[in-house]
């Protein structure tokens, strides 16, 4: 890894004494891991106006500032996007007599260093564009970084840039990582913090080496405005799920959502998908002229959450069937965001399991639909008629947890026993046969339900008073037999738990005793 540069080496150690790490942190050397520039952290969120504009003359200073005002009048700095990018065809064909990029005075008559304060001034940031090459890809051929690396970066930090997306076009036939890492060194040595964006179109695969040299790398060609495209990016980059997180993201390039050569599923889809693989969000349309319905999809607080989530993991693909495809994402919190992802022409059914997704075991699951907004608990299957073209996407989070009895607190003589099969964890409580012979659990709240697993091989009913902290809540519940010991049933109880720890006890009330308890799960 590069050694930092003194001023972010300063940076980063202000950072770590004004958030208590300790210093040796600072100066121990980082394993080479990743960019560690600090930036990143999550996929960045922003625009571009490539996708909308390419080089036509609407590309202006007059529409940038235009989509920065949108930025915060219409609420999407609220939701996090903010870089404001621009891209090919801001310079003038021939740099000046010192060697410096000249911004366009037709297009940018300001500069490009009074457009970034423009953006900035609304708490936002700003973002250039240059290729890795002699000329950037346009053929008017504007210049490229290519042998300028220190002196470009040195301007574009200059005028307030924060944001680099650097081209492979006219590259000359030389090495990527060599190209790549010259700039990577220019940006580092110029002193500003400025995401790198590498657009090498995933021609050397990247994704094996860019995380020490860049922020992010596409991984495909350019996206266009048509299914196809779309959904192309997204099977080319899914599977590099391993590469990708905090400050190194693969990027299957920008968004298309409301440049109109889709339909609104396939937005959805290609919104949903780019949140589920950590992508890069840059809206690529032109924000004066997008819908309401598409400004609702690019404004989707749920489905960003996804894409945001600090942990920063990809998803990764648990099933790919003739087109039917299940997308599993891990979040910070334990939850598990699943895409049930239809590619195919017709509707169809696509249904995974709780398990699958490795969430771990638990009484029931909570899906929320994050388009629909619908929450419904299921105990393992999820499962969704999904649309051609269409994708279903839900977070699913534990609705619950399991206490074994065999980790509960028996009256004396009770004994956890193993011998009657079907039961759950190692084994289940036998409580004494007589009357005052308890189970207790210690739970956390909170809790709106208690269900209780059990089994009763005799004919009667062994009823239980069930108490809260002491307090009986229910009396003479009833566990009715349940026709073997090997048969296991459940009673369910609505209750009404605060957060913090509870202690749940069943109390026999005949001298039956309890019928044999298997397990608590208590739900949220
Ligand atoms: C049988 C059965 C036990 C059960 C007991 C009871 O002995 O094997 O598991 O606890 O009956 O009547 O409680």
């Amino acid at each position: 890894m590069r050694a930092p540069s003194p001023l972010r080496r300063f940076a980063t150690l202000l950072a770590l004494v004004v958030t208590g790490f300790p210093l040796v942190q600072a100066i121990a050397p980082a394993p080479a891991l990743a960019l560690e520039n600090g930036l990143a952290r999550t996929p960045p969120m922003g625009f571009n106006n490539w996708n909308s504009t390419h080089c036509r003359a609407d590309f202006t200073e007059t529409m940038i500032k235009g989509i920065a005002d949108i930025f915060v009048a219409k609420g999407l700095k609220d939701v996090g996007y903010t870089y404001v990018n621009i891209d090919d065809c801001w310079a003038l064909p021939s740099r000046n007599p010192s060697g410096d990029l000249v911004p366009d005075p037709a297009r940018f008559p300001g500069g490009i260093k009074a457009l970034a304060d423009y953006v900035h001034a609304k708490g936002l940031k700003f973002g250039l564009y240059t290729s890795a090459g002699t000329k950037t890809c346009n053929t008017a051929g504007f210049p490229g970084g290519l042998g300028h690396e220190q002196q470009d970066a040195n301007l574009f930090a200059s005028w307030g840039v924060d944001y680099l997306k650097y081209d492979n076009c006219n590259n000359q036939g030389v090495d990527a990582q060599q190209r790549y890492t010259a700039m990577r060194d220019a940006l580092a040595k110029s002193g500003r913090p400025i995401v790198y964006s590498i657009c090498e179109w995933g021609q050397s695969k990247p994704w094996t080496w860019a995380a020490p040299v860049g922020n992010l790398w596409r991984t495909t060609g350019d996206i266009s405005d048509k299914w196809s495209s779309m959904i192309g990016k997204a099977q080319a980059n899914r599977g590099l799920a391993q590469y990708g997180g905090p400050g190194h993201w693969n990027d299957p390039d920008m968004l298309e959502v409301g440049n109109g050569g889709m339909t609104a599923a396939e937005y959805r889809t290609h919104f949903s998908l780019w949140a589920m693989m950590a992508a890069p969000l840059l809206i690529g349309s032109d924000l004066r002229k997008v819908s309401d319905d598409d400004f609702a999809i690019l404004k989707n607080a749920d489905v960003i959450a996804l894409d945001q989530d600090v942990l920063g993991k990809q998803a990764t693909v648990l099933g790919a069937n003739a087109g039917l495809v299940v997308y599993s994402k891990v979040l910070a919190n334990g939850d598990r965001a699943v895409a049930l992802s239809n590619e195919t022409g017709a509707t169809a059914t696509i249904a995974t399991t709780a398990a699958a997704t490795g969430i771990g075991g638990a009484p029931a699951y909570t899906l929320k639909d994050l388009w629909s907004k619908a929450s419904r608990t299921t105990t393992g299957s999820i499962s969704a008629s999904v649309p051609s073209h269409a994708t279903v996407l839900y977070r699913v989070s534990r609705a619950g947890s399991r206490y074994e009895a065999e980790s509960a607190t028996l009256s004396a003589g009770g004994t956890v026993d193993a011998n009657h099969a079907g039961f759950s964890g190692t084994g289940f409580a036998n409580g004494v046969n007589a009357v005052g012979s308890y189970v207790e659990w210690q739970v956390p709240g909170p809790a709106s339900a208690l269900t209780f697993g059990y089994a009763n091989g005799t004919a009667a009913a062994r009823p239980v008073d069930v108490s809260v902290d002491g307090v009986v809540v229910a009396t003479g519940v009833p566990f009715p037999a349940t026709g073997a010991w090997t048969t296991w049933s459940t009673v369910t109880k609505a209750v009404s738990l605060a957060s913090g720890q509870h202690t749940v006890r069943l109390t026999a009330t005949t001298a039956d005793g309890p019928a044999n308890l298997d397990y608590l799960d208590v739900q949220r």
